[in-house]
């Protein structure tokens, strides 16, 4: 099967590198730069762990010439209008697309632009970074991939992937609702989001102080509660793991939006936060800390476009 990774990014790099490494027929989807770099050092991933370099297919939009049978897809929020165009030769009417993004805007994007029926729901769970040399870091010694059909059947084509994606160095599943998959995790990474962002620093800088973890818990129950009135009411084992973790003294956890925000890039605030606090408000469910935390990161996002170099 032909896999096309589109994206060598911090989550596309891993993911792939361990297929490529599995030997798997993969190939990399980049621009130009990416290009240049990786045809240089090689894709490399270090960090915890083994640190592995591969030497993978690489292409670029232009020289996109057939369907492929996989693509996954692992640019940012704020790249994918792009990436949709980009990567439109590659799809072919029994090409299936997996998408890595966090949230879910993404969906109704890729549903509109190559049909519903290609794309599959996907949740992956890595931390992962790209450093000043391009190589991707691993942060954490976790990583899984969970696929699934978005209407939860159980479909001949998402069997035929399991022996694709699977027994590649990951952990891999398929689900049998991503949907409510894809919203929890989405409650995990808007909640630690909104707080890592909102108070500047990681879970164990604000637990420190008195009131943050309980700052924590109200954010998540405020994540939470959009998630149960959307229908995916988050389990409470999951629930309870995720208070763990955004109150947890001592912690290095932070998020992406957070990394983001702190190195003065752009951030995916309106496809993790932007259009979490929409959702709630057509929910009717009120969301005063994830508002604050959206109005902070949209402030930040106006001075960058005035000011880039901030
Ligand atoms: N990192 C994590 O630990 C993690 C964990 C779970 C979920 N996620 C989610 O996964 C998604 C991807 O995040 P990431 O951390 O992998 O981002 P990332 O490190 O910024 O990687 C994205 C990559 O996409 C590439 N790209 C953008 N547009 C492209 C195009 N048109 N064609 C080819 N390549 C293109 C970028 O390449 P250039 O070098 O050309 O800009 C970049 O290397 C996000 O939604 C994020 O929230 C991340």
């Amino acid at each position: 099967m032909k896999i096309l990774v589109v994206g060598a990014g911090a989550t596309g790099g891993y993911f792939g590198a361990c297929l490529a490494r599995a030997g798997r027929n993969v190939t990399f989807l980049v621009r130009p730069q990416r290009l240049s770099t990786l045809r240089e050092r090689g894709l490399r991933v270090v960090g915890l762990g083994e640190a592995v370099t591969v030497r993978p297919e690489l292409t670029t939009a232009t020289q996109i010439s057939a369907p492929y049978d996989v693509v996954l897809l692992s640019v940012k929020a704020t790249a994918l209008p792009q990436a949709m165009v980009d990567l439109g030769p590659a799809v072919g009417p029994e090409t299936v697309i997996v998408p890595f993004l966090n949230g879910m805007a993404h969906i109704d994007q890729l549903n509109a632009r190559f049909g519903a029926a290609s794309v599959l729901g996907g949740v992956i769970k890595v931390a992962t970074t790209l450093n000043e040399d391009g190589d991707i870091v691993r942060l954490a010694r976790f990583a899984s991939l969970a696929i699934g059909e978005q209407n939860g059947d159980r479909s001949r084509r998402v069997d035929d992937l399991e022996p694709v994606l699977g027994g590649a160095g990951f952990d891999f599943t398929v689900s049998a609702d991503i949907t409510a998959e894809m919203w929890h995790k989405w409650v995990f990474i808007g909640a630690v989001g909104a707080f890592t962002c909102l108070m500047r620093g990681t879970v164990g800088d604000i637990v420190a102080v008195d009131g943050g973890a309980d700052f924590g818990r109200r954010v998540l129950a405020e994540a939470a509660s959009v998630s149960a009135a959307a229908g995916h009411p988050p389990p409470p084992a999951e629930l309870a793991t995720t208070t763990r973790t955004i109150t947890e003294s001592g912690s290095s956890t932070a998020s992406s939006l957070y990394r983001d925000l702190v190195d003065g890039h752009p951030t995916e605030a309106e496809h993790i936060l932007g259009d979490l606090v929409s959702r709630a408000r057509r929910l009717s469910v009120q969301t005063p800390l994830l508002d604050l935390a959206t109005m902070h990161l949209r402030v930040y996002e106006r001075r960058l476009g005035e000011h880039p170099s901030r």
